[in-house]
């Protein structure tokens, strides 16, 4: 058994943040909405703070899961890599950013095609007409925007940063599944039955 656990998985999430078909790149990422039910959906991961033991997420401020974070900043994240038959638990609190030296820094660095999704022009859930042909504003449905037509997205763009409490990871194996539970800060490592 290996106390090296937390090593393991962040390495593993690191590494997912450099490599586009990482199965660890797209968690299923939930909030708490307005009756108190789970809401879940996949999210992107973006980058990841080993040091801090924080995940980051970028969302649109119009989109539902931004005012359920608002509300109430915690959440758990599923990842899952089928072949490797390992599954990452984490849970945590919720640090919001837009329109801060964060948000700004990773607008920056966030590809013309990916801000484009900032621009569209009804927010998302919301009910569209069935004649609408695109949502992305007239002349960019087939293009990336230029710089000055990207940065209108801004004001719709948020960091999402997850500080991560607790991890629970687990293999399963033929010779018996392994599961740790890793407190960040406790620094502690624990073994738990599968
Ligand atoms: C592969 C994949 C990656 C996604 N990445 C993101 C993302 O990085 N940010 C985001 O806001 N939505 C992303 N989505 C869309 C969300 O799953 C979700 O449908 C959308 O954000 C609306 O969520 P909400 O209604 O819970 O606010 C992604 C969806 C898929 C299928």
């Amino acid at each position: 058994m290996t106390t090296d656990e937390r090593e393991l998985c962040w390495a593993e999430l690191e590494r997912a943040t450099r490599e586009r078909a990482h199965a660890f790149r797209q968690p299923v990422v939930m909030s708490v909405d307005e009756e108190g039910y789970p809401s879940g959906r996949v999210l992107t991961l973006r980058a990841v703070d080993r040091q801090n033991a924080r995940l980051r997420f970028h969302v649109d401020r119009r989109s539902p899961k931004f005012a359920h974070w608002m509300r109430q900043p915690v959440a758990a994240a599923v990842f899952y890599d089928g072949p490797a038959k390992w599954q990452i638990r984490v849970k945590g609190l919720i640090d919001v950013h837009f329109d801060d030296d964060v948000a700004r820094a990773a607008w920056d660095t966030t590809h013309p095609m990916g801000k484009r999704t900032y621009l569209t022009t009804e927010a998302p859930g919301v009910e569209v007409d069935w004649e609408i042909k695109s949502l992305f504003p007239a002349g960019l449905e087939l293009r990336r925007p230029t710089f000055e037509e990207s940065e209108a997205g801004y004001a719709n763009f948020a960091v999402v940063l997850l500080e991560v409490v607790e991890v629970d990871s687990l293999h399963l194996a033929k010779d018996g599944h392994k599961r740790f539970q890793i407190i960040d800060e406790l620094h502690s490592v624990r073994r738990l039955a599968p």
